[in-house]
Parts: C-alpha cells; sequence; structure tokens
C-alpha cells in the first residue's frame, strides 16, 4: 500500500472525514441526512455519495472525545478495517487543514495499523487498499517521519508473523540490511565465530543445538557533532524460535514462539523509523538472533556456563534462555562503551499474570530514560507500566554452585527477577527494560490491526530515541 500526502486536489473513490469535516465540506443534504442516521448508533459512517459528491463514497468518522488521542487512532484503525473490508482501494483521507498537525498524525497512525494485512502466504492475497492520499496541515517533514513509524510497525508486525522456518538468524540479518539500505545505519555482524572469541558462553549454550547458526547483529547510528565512543544502546531478544530446549514446553504453549524474536524486530524498526525521523543522537541496537533447540549437543538444566563478563551461570531451566542471550548483548554493548542499556524482549510468561495484554511491564534503574518512554509510551497509545525493581529481585536470582542462576524462586515475581538477572549484566550502566512478551501478540483481531504481531513499542521506542 502506497501512502502520500497531498500536494495538490486529489479525487479519489472514498473520502474519509470527521463529523464536524460533513458541516463544511458542502455535502448534499441527503449525505448529511444518511450520515447523521448513521453515527446515531456508531462510531463511523459510511455512505454511497450516489452522484452527489466528487466522491463515491463518504466515510465519517465520529466526532466523539477529540481530546482523546487513543480513541481517535483506534476509530481510524477501525475504519480502515472495515473500508478495506468492503473492498475500497483507494482513499483520501481528509483532515481539514484548520486541525492540528497531531490529529492529523494520529488518524494516520491508526488507519495505516488497521489496513495491515499478512497475507504474504496465501494463495490468493486478501484484498488491499492500495494507495491513501492524506490532506492536511501536515508539513512534508513531519508526514515523512509519520510515514517512516507506520512503514516500521508493519514491518515488524511482518518480521514477527513470518514462519520461523523463514526467519532464522540470517534471516533476519538479511531483514535488518534490507531495512537499514539507503539509511546512515552501519551494520555489523558477529557470527558465531566472533561470539566465541568475544567468550559468549551464554549466547552460544543457547544457540548450540540448532544447525542455523546463532549471530549477534549490531546497527550503529552515529550522530553529526557527537562523540563516536557515546552512544546509547538498546536490545533486543531475537530468539527465532523457542522450543524450551531440553526442558521441552508443552505443545501448545511453544505453537507460537515465532514471536520470541519480537524484542529484536521490535527495537530494528523503531530504530530505522528514528533515523528516517532525524534522529540526533549516537545510538546503537545489539540484536543477539539464535534458535533455542534441541539436539544431542544441547546445553542442559544444571550446566554452568561463562557469559562474556565472566559471570558464571547455573543453568536452572533451559526455557529461560532470552536472558541469556541478552546477557552477552548487554556485555557488548558495555565494552563498546553505552551509556545507556535498553532491553526489549518476549521474556517471561509471569509478565501476562502481571500486566496482561493491557501493558507493558518497564522496570531498571535509569530513571531519566524511564521517564522519556513512559511519556513516549503515552503520546503514542501504547499503554506502559512501570514496576519496582531492587537488589531483593536479584536475590531471588541466587545459586548455590555459580555467581548467578538463570531461574528464580518458584516464579515469585517471575517479571521482575528477569528484569534483575538483566540488571547483573548492566554493572551499573543506566539501564531499562520492557518485557512485551503478552502486548507484542494479540490473539484476535482488534481495532488496530488482525489476529497476530501487534508492533507495539515500535512507536514509543522510536519517539523515544527521538527524545534523547
Ligand atoms: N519466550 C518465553 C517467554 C514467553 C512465554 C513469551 C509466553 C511469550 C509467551 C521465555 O523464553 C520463557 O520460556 N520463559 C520462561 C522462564 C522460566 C522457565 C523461568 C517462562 O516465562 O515460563
Ligand atoms: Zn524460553
Ligand atoms: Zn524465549
Amino acid at each position: 500500500m502506497k501512502i502520500s500526502r497531498a500536494t495538490k486536489s486529489v479525487k479519489t473513490e472514498y473520502i474519509l472525514c470527521s463529523d464536524e469535516d460533513v458541516k463544511t465540506l458542502g455535502f448534499a443534504p441527503e449525505i448529511k441526512k444518511e450520515i447523521k442516521r448513521q453515527l446515531k448508533t456508531a462510531s463511523f459512517a459510511v455512505c454511497p455519495s450516489l452522484g452527489l459528491s466528487a466522491y463515491q463514497h463518504i466515510a465519517v468518522v465520529k466526532k466523539v472525545q477529540w481530546s482523546n488521542n487513543n480513541h481517535i487512532r483506534r476509530c481510524y484503525g477501525k475504519l480502515a478495517f472495515a473500508l478495506q473490508k468492503s473492498g475500497a482501494t483507494s482513499i483520501h483521507l481528509f483532515i481539514d487543514a484548520k486541525r492540528s498537525e497531531d490529529l492529523a498524525s494520529i488518524a494516520l497512525q491508526g488507519f495505516a495499523q488497521g489496513v495491515y494485512r499478512f497475507d504474504r502466504y496465501l494463495k490468493k492475497s486478501k484484498h488491499h487498499i492500495e494507495k491513501v492520499v492524506l490532506s492536511s496541515s501536515l508539513s512534508a517533514k513531519r508526514f515523512k517521519s509519520e510515514l517512516a513509524v507506520v512503514e516500521s510497525i508493519q514491518s515488524c508486525r511482518d518480521l514477527i508473523n513470518i514462519p520461523a522456518e523463514d526467519m532464522g538468524p540470517d534471516h533476519f540479518v538479511q531483514a535488518a540490511k534490507k531495512l537499514c539500505k539507503g539509511t546512515a545505519i552501519q551494520v555489523k555482524v558477529m557470527d558465531a565465530v566472533a561470539c566465541k572469541r568475544a567468550g559468549m558462553g551464554a549466547l552460544l549454550a543457547v544457540g548450540r543445538a540448532s544447525p542455523r547458526k546463532p549471530r549477534l547483529l549490531i546497527l550503529e547510528f552515529h550522530a553529526a557533532g557527537n562523540n563516536k565512543k557515546k552512544f546509547h544502546a538498546l536490545c533486543g531478544k531475537g530468539v527465532c524460535f523457542d522450543t524450551g530446549g531440553l526442558g521441552i514446553k508443552p505443545s501448545k504453549s511453544m505453537e507460537l514462539m515465532r514471536k520470541d524474536m519480537g524484542g529484536a524486530a521490535t527495537v530494528l524498526n523503531a530504530f530505522v523509523a528514528a533515523v528516517r525521523g532525524g534522529l540526533k543522537k549516537s545510538v546503537r541496537v545489539y540484536l543477539p538472533l539464535v534458535e533455542n533447540n534441541i539436539d544431542g549437543n544441547a546445553f542442559r538444566p544444571g550446566d554452568i556456563v561463562t557469559a562474556a563478563d565472566g559471570t558464571t551461570i547455573e543453568i536452572g531451566h533451559t526455557d529461560a534462555e532470552g536472558r541469556l542471550v541478552l546477557a552477552d548483548a548487554m556485555t557488548q554493548a558495555r565494552s563498546d562503551g553505552a551509556r545507556s542499556i535498553a532491553t526489549v524482549a518476549t521474556l517471561t510468561g509471569a509478565a501476562m499474570v502481571a500486566l496482561g495484554r493491557i501493558h507493558v511491564p518497564l522496570m531498571g534503574d535509569d530513571d531519566a530514560h524511564m521517564k522519556k518512554v513512559l511519556l513516549s509510551a503515552q503520546n503514542s497509545g501504547e499503554k506502559m507500566w512501570q514496576q519496582p525493581l531492587e537488589h531483593d529481585h536479584l536475590l531471588l536470582m541466587r545459586s548455590a554452585n555459580a555467581d548467578i542462576s538463570n531461574t528464580g524462586s518458584n516464579g515469585e515475581a517471575g517479571c521482575i527477577s528477569a528484569g534483575a538477572f538483566l540488571q547483573h549484566f548492566a554493572h551499573g550502566t543506566p539501564f531499562m527494560h520492557m518485557d512485551i512478551s503478552p502486548c507484542s501478540w494479540s490473539n484476535k483481531n482488534h481495532d488496530l490491526g488482525p489476529q497476530g504481531a501487534t508492533g507495539v513499542l515500535v512507536h514509543s521506542l522510536c519517539s523515544f530515541m527521538l527524545s534523547l
């Protein structure tokens, strides 16, 4: 689907506006009446123009709670879904120029998320809206950065939805290279040999039973005028498939484990959107890409592995692998000179128990960045909620035989103790962690898209990076 900005007046199949715009757009009384009738019981109306307007159809979003951006965004998402279903192919998204740029952005965000479909594996692809033209007060610059965000959300959803067969570590690297092409992002790949040289015993233990070898993908953006050695780091869990290892998952729990690279997909796409949107600070992204699989060479419960920072880790469970690969990615970020480290991961089932699919749990000691990311989330309509993270949580990860265990005590505070494990590897570098395991996936169609990957946090993290 191509989204563009109207530079001159356009004539397309649909016009889409708010019921407030209806008053000023000079539609025929019959049309106004029909719109009013439909809006009595629904949040939007679609009506054929019966030759009474330059457009064939008129779609109207009810001017409900214009002060609530989340509501507006969802409204436009729902409308996009309905229009696409009805067979529309081109939309003229009209936002009265008197309205703010913010409203136009929000409408665009909702609309572009609502039209998303994952149909590349269908013999006959689903119907798509092919063209969206936006008429609004949005400046060309703002449009460009908003477009980068919505395209990145769609791309993030794609990467997560694609089956693990077609999204192993190397596929992911190729996809990342493609996304970074034409941007100022430098792509570096540490292969298994380079990881071994760097002493990444934790990452390599997780990846060693898969024929698809582990990689640490590093993406760098150096902002003009910034000290080359100073940058902020984001690490994303890239477990391309999580069988659970020898502590194998029951088949129901394994079913969706292609989404276990969601942290990496989110960080990658947020980063690309931020760079396209004019990132001003140096940022590096560390994505450990592995497959947690099983063979005769698999790592075992009770094994003790040595991470790249020298910490020995007792394997309490081979299914707690995300924290192991992130630990080594964090060490690489730290030794490269990161000023702060943020981790994003589908890390625990316990996140679902804590906050469900509604809020992303956030925790850490980097108060300044946590404040920024919470604000970015609020403005993006993505819900995030801070959890406590204290030394007591780290004590839950004690091991009798090694420096630390990769499992806590009976799952107590499971989401936070996983965060405490990661915090250990920050060694005092300002740290924050977001567990996207529930929110990155929706089991049913929702206002902003179909069942499947949601692309949660792409928007918030892009805004966060732009606010650095
Ligand atoms: N990838 C899972 C977490 C997960 C679970 C993501 C459900 C999405 C949906 C992770 O690697 C895992 O299995 N974690 C274990 C840790 C436990 C063994 C300490 C968990 O949460 O059960
Ligand atoms: Zn696991
Ligand atoms: Zn996992």
